[in-house]
């Protein structure tokens, strides 16, 4: 992956290799952070790049922020405008995928609660392939973080080895992703996004109680099935038999986005092939996402809205 030219660290934008903390930080030593992953989505005809719910990241970084008892709290403003001065910065004209992250600097022995500092990254990301080809997925052994062990509606740094070691599982056994079970063996959620199914044509995704990420690309798309597709979405459990008994799977996450899973513990999902109800989820979100379609301005943060406003 190719870095980009500049990064955001204590205040001010930086070249991306003067963006540094100390080795024995409590964020290093013990995963002492919280982040958020965004996306920002270029809209060509427009000159224009959206960041796709951008407030509801910023919330949940504070909400983040307070259950890890960060002795300060940078707010979700201060945390948009170094985002947006970062984008501005690099002058993106591509799809970008942005990183926030607020962390403990001091020196943890007993547990340390500040200083705090604020680093923001932003990396170039074309679409991948797994959109448009499917990814095959397997359960993992490991099974999901519970909310009994560590905040899982946080997006702690610490928590985020749970899903490197479903991953690395995952890659060794030549599978493109993984598939969590709760530790009462229901569906939980992938290694980094949620999960959706289609059985029966009924559209299902497990509960926020099945130690999820309270996912907002979850919403989005709970909502646009309402909205675009007139389909309701049933939240309940899900057992492991019945991915197996699905005509689709897809997961979605800001960073998975929409992606068919098209076989899970090579067993084919359907006929092997990503579905049509995924297909017009895939279809409304990425219209929705950059603006192509009306609905819901209030999803999308204009970066450069100030810049071309003051050129006109
Ligand atoms: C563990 C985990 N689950 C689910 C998701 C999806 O959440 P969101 O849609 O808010 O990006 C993420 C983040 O992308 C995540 O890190």
């Amino acid at each position: 992956m190719s870095m980009p030219e500049f990064a955001y660290i204590d205040g001010k934008v930086v070249p991306w290799d003067d963006a540094r903390i100390h080795v024995f930080s409590a964020v290093s030593k013990a995963g002492a952070g919280v982040f958020e992953g965004l996306r920002g989505y270029w809209n060509k005809d427009e000159e224009q790049l959206y960041v796709f719910r951008m407030p509801e990241h910023m919330q949940r970084l504070e909400y983040s922020q307070k259950v890890m008892r960060f002795e300060t709290i940078i707010s979700a403003e201060q945390v948009t405008e170094a985002t947006l001065e970062l984008l501005r910065a690099c002058n993106f004209r591509e799809n970008v995928h942005i990183r926030p992250m607020v962390y403990v600097e001091g020196f943890d022995g007993p547990p340390s609660y500040g200083p705090i500092g604020l680093a923001v990254a932003a990396v170039v990301r074309p679409p991948a392939k797994r959109i448009t080809e499917g990814t095959k997925a397997q359960i993992s052994s490991w099974r999901r973080l519970p909310d009994s062990a560590m905040p899982i509606r946080v997006k702690c740094n610490a928590n985020y080895n749970n899903n490197r070691m479903a991953l690395m599982q995952a890659h060794a056994d030549g599978y493109g992703s993984a598939i969590f079970l709760t530790t009462d063996g229901k569906v939980s959620e992938g290694a980094g996004m949620c999960l959706f199914i289609v059985r029966d044509g009924v559209v299902l995704t497990p509960p926020v109680t099945a130690d999820i990420l309270e996912s907002i690309t979850r919403a989005t798309v709970i909502q646009l099935c309402q909205e675009r597709l007139n389909r309701e979405v049933v939240v309940r459990d899900i057992d492991r038999s019945e991915l197996y008994a699905a005509e689709e799977v897809f997961f979605c996450g800001t960073g998975w986005e929409i992606a068919p899973v098209i076989d899970i513990d090579n067993l084919p999902v359907g006929d092997g092939k990503p579905g049509s109800v995924t297909r017009q989820v895939q279809d409304v979100y990425f219209q929705i996402v950059r603006g192509e379609l009306p609905d819901h301005p209030e999803w999308r943060t204009p970066v450069y809205e100030a810049r071309r406003a003051a050129a006109e």
